[in-house]
């Protein structure tokens, strides 16, 4: 690839990004609508500088399968909003109990724990209506986006790989119980992501199995390198005993050799499909070599 090349989608990447922010700030409820302690702290935990990797997943997906991109907006939000919740509750006290996120206060510890967990139900109910709000052409069925975001979010999906993590807090565990906890917890959210954003385009069924290969592989690389990230850190701001982490089981070599498989795997179920590909490519590539 050119620099050139690399430069466009570098800002491609941004404006997306920006795209999102844009929405999200324009259809969140102001922090001053009563109660505004509970509006304030959405607020606060959409706008502490995520990634925003679910919705730019979402949105690139959209263009892969021949859509333009800002046409699965709706979707886009949707995931980010699940995502936000998941990450509010996941750092509460009878959960990783964790202080700090994306370098801030974590939202319990920024607004109370009643009511972090309720901005986590807001945004949960937020994020289902972002999903239906998602416009499909003729030929998709108009419930497919929500049930794609409920299959992932639900107790067979997220919460699920949610409760096993924390079951196998501090313990060595095996590798299938591993693939378990990143599949449900980390991949299902990009599946349905990618998926959603598939959908919205039109995807007809060869596309969306392609997709989700290309997302399942995604999703487990992510965590993958989310955990050995967790490893090399030495945070200092627990008590309790260390969190569930895959680099206990497969080592760091083992850890960086899978998440290199799944890259590769993720790359090869791009190759028939009808739209560009080359955001779902940068994504990938970010993921092996990312910092944060
Ligand atoms: C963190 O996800 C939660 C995991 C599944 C590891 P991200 O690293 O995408 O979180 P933000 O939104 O960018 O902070
Ligand atoms: C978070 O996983 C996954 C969900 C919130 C669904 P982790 O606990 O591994 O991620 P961090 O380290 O808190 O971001
Ligand atoms: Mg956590």
């Amino acid at each position: 690839m050119t620099s050139t090349a690399t430069f466009d989608l570098a800002t491609r990447l941004a404006d997306l990004s920006r795209q999102v922010d844009d929405a999200l700030r324009h259809m969140l409820p102001p922090g001053n609508t009563r109660p505004a302690i509970l509006h304030e702290a959405i607020r606060y935990a959409v706008f502490t500088g995520g990634k925003r990797l679910r919705p730019i997943l979402c949105l690139a997906a959209c263009e892969a399968a021949g859509g333009q991109p800002d046409q699965a907006m709706p979707a886009a939000l949707a995931v980010e909003l699940l995502h936000t919740y998941t990450l509010v509750h996941d750092d509460l006290p009878c959960m990783d109990n964790d202080v700090i996120r994306r370098g801030k206060p974590t939202v319990h510890v920024a607004f109370g724990e009643a009511n972090a967990l309720l901005a986590g139900d807001a945004l949960q109910a937020l994020a289902f209506r972002q999903a239906a709000l998602q416009p499909l052409p003729s030929g998709i069925p108009p419930d497919a986006v929500v049930l794609e975001l409920a299959d992932a979010a639900g107790s067979t999906g997220v919460i699920g790989g949610q409760v096993e993590d924390l079951a196998h807090t501090g313990a060595i565990t095996d590798a299938s119980t591993t693939e378990f906890i990143h599949r449900h917890k980390t991949a299902d959210l990009f599946r349905a992501a990618i998926r959603m954003g598939a959908l919205a385009a039109g995807a007809n069924h060869t596309v969306l199995e392609s997709l989700t290969q290309y997302a399942v592989n995604l999703g487990f690389a992510f965590q993958i390198t989310d955990d050995l990230l967790d490893a090399a850190e030495t945070t200092g701001d627990k008590t309790d005993q260390p969190e569930f982490n895959c680099v206990s089981v497969y080592g760091r070599d083992g850890a960086r050799q899978r998440a290199e498989k799944h890259i590769t795997q993720a790359l090869q179920a791009l190759e028939k499909l009808p739209g560009p590909t080359a955001l779902l490519h940068a994504v990938a590539d970010y993921i092996l070599t990312r910092t944060h």
